[in-house]
């Protein structure tokens, strides 16, 4: 009995350290709240890091993420001030539950630009990138180690956003670009070409052509996903083979 506990034991420990090095950099002026979500519907394992943290202007943190993981994001927060409830908290990417955010967030509200990963096993590549589908609010990098693609949106899409596609802050700031569907310019969310739904909700029904200011986020940021469809640009969603353990930086204003 002794001996088989021991087995075991070793045997999940070692399954619980294989793991990549994940760094995400705050290299903005201001501070940004940070904060990861797993889908817990699609794999149970976590990084080794709070759904939510502060770094000031220049913070860096390291932390390890299993190689399992499963629908995982990163976004960071503008503005917040954690004495005001859940979402309005923050004035951007704001979340339920505060400086961390609870496991049923999601996203954060939009527009929030977004870095995605479901990272690979069993033969099956790393596949991440960069979203700007929920909108903008922050340039973000996404640098896998491996010589795997880079996503650098260093392009701040806030000050030239258009009219329509903008949010502000109290003091009238735009520190967010909306995208077409949040902003509901068609006036049709249930059935939608900005939105991708209803009679959309195919790629063939909803080419980026359909989609107001479609280019102005992806001439902003050639290599992110700059509507829901965006696999047809060949420049959206990144692999990187899975065999080659990469790890990956997270820059906020690269
Ligand atoms: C970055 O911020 C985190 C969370 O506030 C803190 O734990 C960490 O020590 C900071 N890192 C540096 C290099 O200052
Ligand atoms: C907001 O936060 C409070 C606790 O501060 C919680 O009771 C409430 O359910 C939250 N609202 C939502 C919509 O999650």
């Amino acid at each position: 009995m002794k001996t088989s506990s021991v087995v075991f034991s070793l045997f999940f420990s070692s399954a619980v350290v294989s793991a990549r090095t994940f760094t995400v950099k705050n290299n903005c002026k201001f501070t940004v709240w940070p904060a990861i979500f797993t889908d817990l519907n699609v794999g149970k394992d976590k990084p080794s890091m709070p759904t939510g943290w502060e770094a000031a202007a220049g913070n860096t943190s390291t932390f390890n993420v299993p190689d399992d993981w499963q629908s995982g994001r990163i976004w960071g927060r503008t503005e917040c001030d954690f004495s005001k409830p859940n979402a309005s908290s923050c004035a951007t990417g704001g979340c339920n539950g505060g400086l961390l955010c609870d496991e049923h967030s999601g996203t954060g509200v939009p527009p929030v630009t977004v870095a995605e990963w479901t990272l690979g096993k069993g033969g099956s590549p790393d596949n991440y990138d960069v979203s700007m589908v929920d909108g903008f609010n922050l340039p973000m990098s996404v640098v896998p180690t491996a010589g795997c693609q880079q996503v650098v949106c260093n392009t701040d899409l806030n000050p030239k956003c258009p009219g329509p596609l903008q949010l502000k802050d109290g003091s009238g700031k735009v520190v967010g670009c909306k995208t077409a569907c949040t902003a509901n310019l068609d006036g049709t969310p249930q059935d939608s070409g900005n939105c991708c739904s209803g009679s959309h909700n195919v790629p063939a029904t909803c080419p980026p052509s359909g989609v107001q200011y479609y280019s102005y986020f992806k001439d902003g940021c050639k290599n992110a996903y700059a509507y829901a469809y965006d696999e047809s640009s060949k420049t959206a969603l990144w692999t990187c083979d899975s065999s080659k353990n990469a790890d990956y930086a997270v820059t906020f204003c690269p």
